[in-house]
């Protein structure tokens, strides 16, 4: 199984988890405690964690990832709940200040 290291909150967990685990899921069904999440469907940002070993592991960053977080992908940041885990990896969830992506107005004309 891997094994998961989350630095959060001034501690450090560690945890084995079932491979293809979303530790999103997990934190919801308190499998996985401490881990900061919000939505849980890529749109809050507020599982934004910064990966420090592993990334290797992970899938590449999907649609959602790259509409929130941009730049933020070179950076090694990724969003928690899109992260199905593969292999042993290392995140951190300490001093991240991502805010969600402002929306752009839509406006809908009328032709006649
Ligand atoms: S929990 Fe909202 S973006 Fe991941």
């Amino acid at each position: 199984m891997p094994k998961v290291i989350l630095h959060v909150d001034g501690t450090i967990v560690e945890q084995e988890v079932d491979k293809n685990a979303n530790l999103v899921v997990l934190a919801g069904i308190k499998e996985f405690p401490k881990l900061k999440f919000g939505c849980g469907m890529g749109k809050c940002t507020r599982c934004t964690c910064r990966v420090i070993n592993g990334a290797e592991g992970l899938d590449p960053p999907n649609w959602k990832e790259k509409n929130m977080l941009g730049d933020k992908l070179q950076e090694g940041y990724r969003l928690t709940c899109q992260l199905y885990i593969q292999q042993d990896v290392e995140i951190s969830q300490e001093n991240i200040k991502i805010k969600p992506p402002k929306k752009r107005k839509t406006t809908i004309a009328r032709v006649n």
